[in-house]
């Protein structure tokens, strides 16, 4: 049977989308300068060991990063640090929060399914898998989901700038194109700095006003690293749940009994959600550095590499999953890294579980028929650290 990756040459660059796995779950990479890690066992004994394998890289890339991209990003910070600038921001993540969402984002994607009523063609990413990340994010946020189109900008400028180069090239070259990358965020942060200043003076009930009060160690938060926090929110929250939905409804496309199966029982809505963070991950890498010498999958890896754990070929590792190329939304268990595992786990896994769950059900609702066109194929993000989609047309008769 035909994959979702074979039909629509997904990344062909990752053999391990393909059912071919690398001769070692522990490789390393000379052109890159990096250690790559493949198999669920390695990734979860590194995701687990935060002291040994550290979330800052800084110190580890030769061509100098402005330290002011990165200050207030957790994503980037071992503890204790961490876990102070995590907990700023969990409050506004707990599963009753979230839970109290679902009205909202239930009349959100009723509103945007609303102006395409009838339509006999779709393209899903902008009618609905787009904005309504974007919107309950900006509103969280408190800053006007009305600008999501600039918001929608920069999300892909991030993305193309920072795919282009590596912060490990030290060359001229290299260091240009990290200059232009952060030249090119500058008009993000300008904006979150300007709804700041705003909120500063006159605070409300929105995250942005909570950031701009909210202390660690005693000291409030630096311009800097409120703007950092609001924008790593924004960007890269939305575009993975943006993937995440367009993923699942591809994965479907491709898997017509499974399809069938989910239409006729709701429940197995959420496990096809699982089932394509698992086998489409939008976030497929992430990186680490040692601390320490250190021997993981029988290869021992020095001091001070950088480690790229290839989340997505641990979610088809065959010691952790039977049949992991096949597509079966009651897999279960379904222990997959979509979301990370340990201290940095996803903060907005429970909202974005909650989007994608309700955006399919209503578009199951509403769209009896719903298939990929061969003629109006979709595209792909093509950085490879991510799968997922970028725009999904959609035939609904
Ligand atoms: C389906 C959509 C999403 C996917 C696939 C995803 C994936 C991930 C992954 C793999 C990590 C772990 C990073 C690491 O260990 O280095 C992560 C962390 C994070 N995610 Fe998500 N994410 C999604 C949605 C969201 C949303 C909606 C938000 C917030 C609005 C969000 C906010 C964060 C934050 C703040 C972190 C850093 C947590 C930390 O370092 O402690 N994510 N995400």
């Amino acid at each position: 049977m035909t994959t979702v990756v074979q039909r629509w040459d997904i990344h062909p660059e990752h053999p391990w989308l393909r059912g071919e796995r690398p001769d070692s779950p522990v490789q390393f990479d000379e052109a890159q300068g990096v250690w790559n890690v493949y198999g669920h066992a390695e990734c979860l004994e590194i995701l687990g060991d935060h002291a040994t394998f550290s979330s800052d890289l800084t110190r580890l890339m030769p061509v100098g990063v402005d330290e002011s991209l990165i200050e207030g990003d957790m994503s980037q910070m071992d503890p204790p640090l961490h876990r102070k600038f995590r907990s700023l921001v969990s409050g506004a993540f707990t599963p009753r929060l979230v839970a109290s969402m679902e009205e909202q984002v239930v009349d959100l994607t009723n509103g945007l399914l609303d102006q395409i009523e009838g339509a006999s063609e779709i393209e899903l990413a902008s009618a609905l898998a787009y904005p309504l990340p974007v919107i309950v994010i900006a509103e969280l946020l408190g800053v006007p989901a009305d600008d999501r189109e600039l918001f929608r900008k920069w999300a892909d400028d991030v993305i193309e700038s920072f795919s282009g180069f590596s912060f490990l090239d030290d060359s001229e070259q290299g260091v240009q194109s990290v200059q232009s990358a952060t030249e090119r965020l500058q008009p993000l942060r300008d904006y979150m700095a300007e709804h700041l200043t705003e909120r500063r003076a006159r605070p409300r009930e929105d995250l942005l006003s909570h950031l701009a009060q909210a202390e660690v160690d005693g000291e409030r938060l630096t311009d800097t690293e409120i703007v950092n926090v609001a924008n790593i929110l924004l960007v890269t929250g939305h575009i993975t749940t943006t993937m995440t939905l367009g993923n699942t409804v591809l994965c479907l496309d491709s898997n017509p009994e499974q399809f069938a199966r989910v239409r006729a029982d709701r429940s197995l809505v959420p496990g096809a959600i699982e089932e394509a963070l698992r086998t489409l991950s939008p976030s497929a890498a992430l990186a680490r550095g040692t601390t320490t010498d250190v021997e993981i999958g029988g290869t021992t890896i020095p001091k001070d590499q950088i480690v790229m754990m290839w989340l997505a070929a641990a979610n088809r590792d065959p010691a952790r999953f039977p049949d992991p190329d096949v597509y079966d939304p009651t897999r279960d268990p379904n222990p997959h890294f979509g979301f990370g595992r340990g201290i940095h786990f996803c903060l907005g896994a429970g909202l974005a579980r909650l989007e994608a769950r309700v955006a399919l059900n209503a578009l199951l609702d509403r769209f009896p028929v719903l298939r990929t066109n061969p003629d109006n194929p979709p595209s792909f993000f093509p950085t490879p650290d991510m799968i997922g989609v970028n725009l999904l047309p959609l035939r609904t008769s």
